[in-house]
């Protein structure tokens, strides 16, 4: 896929409302345009070409005529990269294990408060490509395995960025799942995946940009599919984003001129002269020489460009930009090296708190009651000695992993080590702290923990783009097994100490077969990506101050083989084919329909109290919509109303409050050949301690839907549809089904 992103780092400094969605053509973007037009008929070609190319770092230039200041762009979808005094974000992938939409907002808000602040227009995130393959590079970036899951992640994203005044880009438009040969590799996606007439681009890949569209989102990235760049892809740009999407914004990154600008591409990634070239002059001549483009094709571009810039509202009082990327050395005049930061520490914080899963937890190990003494063992558990900013682009693996590496980074404020914020807490309660940090001295590592009350043991698992190999992962990761021979180390401590406790700091899965069972290894505890907070709020979970309540947004499976989809490691000169035969058995999807029992499945995760389930009520019905198809057919307003609405009772039966994340998933029609789940609902109910509550979720006609290639619409399926609620994706003990009868 997509040569072009790799373009784009280098142009980058090696850089709930479910109800509350746009209609087609929405009265937001109607406003944007009647404003747009009237700019952009008083310019000239040369300044209409000039709003859809950049000249310079990030920068597309401004127009004095039309008081246009131009635009600043930046990476990433964690944070500002390129520039200092900015927070480190958790990444998408902790987002989305908070299964928390109120969260999910706050961090796109605050992140963008922080670019708003620098005086960026727009932010190069979320990035929402499914973690089709395990082992894929950039996943944590994006949300996780599971369309629906991801789709919300992106829209709450996009809903918090774009408050506060700053552009969205829904990344990477479609299919840019792998890292290897993203150059020269083409993703193939069955159109029609078998007897039953639906679509697996549809039902999986495209969803989270449909929720984009759907937050008003400003532009989208493109990537590269079916032997043909998306960004000249006409049914991918033409056909899947401005017609069925009824998108309105703007559409970025390119590596030809004609070609794309007639498919629908509107703006190339600004930065390079590369790029420059790409556009810029050569598309004044591709208009007036070559006669290869026509002006009002240039006239759209630069009106969708100038619409967005109106949607936010950055015609007025936006910051000037003040800071400037290349300014390593920190000398830049130019550069105010303004602190952005406000107070988002305690959001991240809690966001990294909210999305640490609890795995296993035998004899309530967990929360710790005032140890006497606590082992902490591990790199992960430390800091990296040259300081968390050391490696270009993160790209190394030492000390606490708080992000994968890659242009998805920001730099780090600081960074909290687990073994420093675990010692600030043990100093408070007189607990004895042992620490041995390497990974690779067994000996040590069981010295430190013997005798202990609790051994802690840290391990990790990276990945990045593939710009930067790391320990020989070029981008995707080779295995999924922990780094630095992590599975030792955990034996090694298990062996002497009967409460060792791990704790993972992993870009995605990892294999836990090794010792998972073993009883000396009382728990387990997921705490992902959590950015710059990394310690704190894992001490804050592991002390239960917060309660946890993070769920998996990926299936831990027992093997790599029991995955639908792996990476494609060819490296070849000629385009690899990678085709999607998976078809819509992508992460649970697969494991559930072949009967493949994961170690932990998706959606689960333990808290330090209990929930009951019971008395599930269905009301409503999703017959008698007929969804529209060409333009907006996605976007139908018939097609996202509420048609029934799910009630069920949820009750605290343990002896502390916490959040409980209730999932709603759906079984569709045996005839339609799907899932035997499909996620269709979650939310995080606070519940106190013996409380019980009444928790409802809607369902609109496009979530009981499937796509129908034959007539190109979204079609509720005759046939029982089988409603399950329940705390994970294997765990679903409220059952019914609605009778679609009539919906057709
Ligand atoms: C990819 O190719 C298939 C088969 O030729 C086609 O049906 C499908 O529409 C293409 N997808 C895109 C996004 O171009
Ligand atoms: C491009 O896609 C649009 C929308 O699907 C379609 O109307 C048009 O005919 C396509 N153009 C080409 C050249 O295929
Ligand atoms: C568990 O720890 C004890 C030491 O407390 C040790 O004797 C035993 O062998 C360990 N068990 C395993 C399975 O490692
Ligand atoms: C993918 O499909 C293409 C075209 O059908 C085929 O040539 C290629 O061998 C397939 N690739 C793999 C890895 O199966
Ligand atoms: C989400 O998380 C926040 C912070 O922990 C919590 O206050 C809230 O109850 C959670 N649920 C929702 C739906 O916001």
């Amino acid at each position: 896929m997509r040569k072009i992103l790799s373009i784009v780092s280098v142009a980058f400094f090696a850089g709930r409302t479910r109800t509350c969605f746009a209609q087609i053509d929405s009265p937001e973007w109607t406003v944007a345009y009647s404003k747009a037009k009237v700019a952009v008929q008083t310019l000239s070609l040369s300044d209409k070409v000039a709003l859809t190319t950049g000249p310079c770092t990030g920068n597309i230039p401004a127009i004095s005529t039309i008081n246009f200041p131009g635009l600043c762009l930046e990476d990433s979808p964690l944070g500002v990269r390129g520039a200092d005094k900015v927070s480190a974000f958790p990444a998408g992938i902790n987002a989305a294990a908070t299964f928390n939409r109120t969260l999910m907002r706050a961090r796109g808000s605050a992140m963008a408060a922080e670019f708003r602040g620098k005086g960026i227009h727009v932010q190069l995130g979320p990035m929402m490509n499914l973690m089709r393959t395990p082992a894929s590079g950039r996943a944590w970036e994006g949300f996780g395995g599971d369309p629906y899951l991801s789709g919300e992640g992106a829209y709450e994203t996009i809903m918090g960025i774009q408050s506060q005044g700053v552009q969205a880009v829904a990344k990477h438009l479609i299919n840019n799942e792998q890292e290897h040969s993203r150059d020269a590799s083409s993703s193939n996606v069955d159109d029609r995946y078998n007897a039953y007439v639906h679509h697996q681009q549809h039902e999986i890949y495209l969803h989270p940009f449909l929720r984009s569209v759907q937050a008003n989102v400003a532009a989208v990235m493109c990537s590269y599919i079916n032997g043909t760049y998306a960004c000249e892809s006409n049914s991918t740009l033409n056909g899947l984003l401005k017609t069925e999407l009824a998108f309105q914004g703007y559409w970025q990154a390119t590596h030809t001129t004609a070609a794309s600008v007639n498919s629908g591409l509107d703006m190339t990634m600004p930065g390079a002269p590369f790029l420059f070239s790409i556009f810029g002059e050569s598309l004044v001549l591709a208009v007036q020489l070559m006669k290869t483009v026509a002006e009002e094709r240039i006239t759209d571009m630069a009106t969708r460009i100038m619409a967005a810039w109106y949607l936010l509202g950055q015609d007025t009082g936006y910051p000037e930009v003040n800071f400037d990327s290349r300014d390593i050395l920190g000398i830049f005049p130019a550069s105010k090296h303004v602190d952005v930061q406000g107070d988002h520490a305690k959001l991240i914080r809690t966001i990294g708190a909210a999305s640490t899963v609890l795995l296993k937890n035998a004899h309530n190990a967990l929360p710790l009651k005032l140890p006497k003494s606590i082992a902490v063992i591990g790199s992960g558990a430390g800091s990296n000695p040259s300081g968390p900013n050391s490696c270009l682009l993160n790209a190394c693996n030492n000390g606490v992993l708080a992000m994968g590496w890659g242009s998805g980074t920001a730099g780090f404020p600081y960074l909290v080590a687990p073994l420093d914020a675990l010692t600030t807490k043990a100093k408070k309660d007189g607990t004895q702290v042992t620490s041995a940090l390497s990974d690779f001295d067994l000996q040590a590592a069981a010295r430190a923990a013997s005798g202990k009350e609790v051994a802690f043991v840290f391990i990790t698992a990276d990945s990045g783009e593939n710009g930067q190999t790391v320990e020989g992962n070029a981008g995707d990761r080779n295995n999924l097994q922990a780094w630095h021979g992590g599975d030792a180390l955990v034996q090694a401590v298990a062996h002497v100490n009967p409460n060792t406790v791990v704790i993972v700091n992993a870009v995605g899965p990892i294999i836990v077969e090794a010792w998972i069972d073993n009883p000396n290894v009382t728990a387990l505890v997921w705490s992902g990506l959590p950015g710059q907070e990394a310690g704190d709020s894992l001490v804050d979970i592991l002390y239960g101050d917060c309660v946890p309540s993070g769920r998996l947004p990926y299936t831990i499976g027992k093997s790599i083989n029991d995955y639908p989809a792996q990476v494609d490691y060819t490296s070849s000169k000629a385009t690899v084919h990678i085709n999607y035969t998976e078809g819509l058995f992508v992460d649970y999807r697969h494991f559930d329909m072949e009967n493949i029992t994961p170690r932990f499945e998706f959606g689960f995760g333990l808290s330090y109290t209990q929930f009951e389930y019971s008395t599930l009520v269905l009301m409503g019905s999703p017959a008698g919509g007929v969804s529209r198809s060409g333009y907006g057919s996605s976007l139908d307003p018939k097609l996202h109303e509420k048609a029934v609405t799910v009630a069920f009772t949820l009750k605290n039966t343990g002896a502390i409050s916490g959040h409980e994340i209730p999932q709603l998933y759906i079984a569709l029609p045996a005839l339609t050949n799907s899932p035997p789940s499909i996620l269709k609902g979650f939310d995080s109910v606070f519940l106190a301690a013996g409380e019980v509550r009444a928790v409802t979720f809607q369902l609109s006609r496009y979530d009981l839907s499937v796509w129908s290639v034959v007539r190109q619409r979204w079609e509720v399926p005759n046939g029982a549809i089988g409603v399950m609620v329940g705390p994970s994706s294997r765990n679903l003990p409220l059952k019914a089904t609605i009778s679609a009868a009539g919906a057709k």
